[in-house]
């Protein structure tokens, strides 16, 4: 099993070029189930979940040739709208082929998701709103069976705001027959870019980035050509690299106004940050202030920047709150960085942080994919030498990691 052997103390300087987005990737490669024409994508991610999407896609008949960044999706042949337990449980994303399966070919079975590390994360949401829209759902030796004719257009206010539900209602809605209307719709930049897409591919949808899309179903859609947007995620997980250890670095092929939010907070913690239309430049000269934040929705801070924010945090000077809203169970990374020296104190939902002079290099074990990340970020701002073990967890989300954060001289290498 890959461990990443990180030598920390290196202040970061130099160029990094940001990947397209993980979580816009994901559906994107979904909305090719949806037609039978060509789809043409650039800028897609090269990480693991996205081969994992890819065979998913491929074992349901989905045509996929892959060049570097460049994919091209081919739904003509699709004979198999199933996607079995082995795929699901290893990616819980995979449940975003069940709208469109349902909408297009009118039946799909799909494992259920079990519970995860961050949380119990159940996917009720998505079902109630299928069966809005007319489908018959059972759950059946743990897989969502679901048919429908052709889906109707339906009315639907989901219980929170939820990313994946929102894509795979939406992708759904594209084929109905009828108007569906989505209240305290996710406003995520990465359901944006899949609504994108999809008008491109002959969708009618109103009210693109706001918490409420109405949709025309169309009979068919046709294929399209699209660029995958930036992942703001990993944007900011090197902007709060650079935050904990100092450092000049530029970010490219990334947008400074997908992740307002944890710029602003950056630039309180003391960051000096600017950006042009596909980069961003942050510098860092002294010790982090420490910052409090909680994790909200799309514009809020993202949960998906807890963890990085908190490695800042742990190293910064003064005292911090982070509060967890969206996940009950993602501060698994708090008990690896107290290892590694930081004072970290839990109550209920939030994180107290008091900030230390230094971290010291120890083992210490990833357990999810942004959790991993923090260890990274933690064991790059440590005296001496960090070993973070399964890094499976962060070769999911980040394209490359070690190797962009060694470009900008960090100390930082695989190891078997
Ligand atoms: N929820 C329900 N029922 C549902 C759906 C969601 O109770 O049917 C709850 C969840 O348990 C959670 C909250 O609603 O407490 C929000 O979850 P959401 O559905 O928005 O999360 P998701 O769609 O499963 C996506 C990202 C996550 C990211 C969250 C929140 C993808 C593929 N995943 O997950 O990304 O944390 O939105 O922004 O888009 C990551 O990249 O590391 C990651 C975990």
């Amino acid at each position: 099993m890959d461990k990443l052997l990180i030598t920390g103390g290196n202040r970061l300087a130099g160029d990094i070029t940001v990947a397209g987005a993980k979580n816009a990737a994901l559906p994107i490669l979904c909305a090719g189930l949806l037609t039978a024409g060509d789809i043409d994508l650039h800028n897609l991610p090269q990480l693991q979940d996205v081969r994992t999407m890819l065979k998913l896609l491929r074992q349901m008949g989905l045509r996929v040739e892959i060049n570097g960044e460049r994919a091209q999706l081919n739904g003509a042949m699709i004979d198999k709208p199933e996607a079995p337990y082995e795929m699901v449980k290893t990616m819980r994303a995979s449940i975003l082929v069940l709208g469109p399966l349902l909408a297009r070919f009118g039946e799909a079975r799909v494992s259920l998701p079990g519970g995860c590390a961050i949380g119990s994360r159940p996917v009720d949401q998505h079902i109630r709103g299928l069966q809005a829209m007319g489908a018959e759902i059972s759950i059946e030796a743990g897989y969502i069976h679901a048919r429908a004719k052709r889906l109707k257009g339906a009315r639907i206010v989901t219980d929170m705001v939820t990313v994946t539900g929102t894509e795979n209602l939406l992708m759904a809605a594209t084929l109905a027959d009828g108007v569906t209307v989505l209240e305290n719709a996710a406003r995520e930049p990465e359901v944006t870019d899949l609504a994108n897409l999809l008008v491109k591919m002959g969708a009618k949808i109103e009210g693109i980035g706001t918490d409420r899309l109405k949709i025309e179903g169309v009979a068919s859609l046709h294929g399209a050509e699209h660029q995958v947007i930036a992942d703001r995620i990993e944007t900011g997980t090197f902007l709060c690299a650079v935050a904990a250890t100092g450092g000049d670095v530029t970010l490219r092929n990334t947008r400074a106004d997908l992740l307002d939010s944890a710029m602003d907070k950056l630039r309180e913690a003391g960051a000096v940050l600017s950006s042009g239309a596909d980069w961003i430049r942050v510098q860092m000269d002294s010790r982090p202030r420490a910052v409090s934040f909680r994790t909200t929705e799309y514009p809020g801070f993202p949960t998906d920047m807890q963890a990085q924010f908190m490695a800042v945090n742990v190293v910064a000077e003064g005292s911090s709150n982070a509060t967890e809203t969206i996940f009950e169970n993602r501060f698994m990374h708090v008990q690896e960085m107290n290892r590694l020296g930081a004072n970290i104190v839990i109550e209920g939902n939030t994180a107290i942080v008091q900030g230390v002079d230094k971290l010291v290099g120890a083992p210490v074990m990833a357990t999810d994919l942004r959790a991993s990340a923090s260890l990274v970020i933690a064991g790059l701002a440590a005296q001496g030498q960090t070993l973070v073990d399964r890094i499976y967890h962060l070769d999911r989300g980040y394209d490359r990691m070690e190797l962009k954060l060694r470009a900008v001289g960090a100390q930082i290498e695989r190891v078997s």
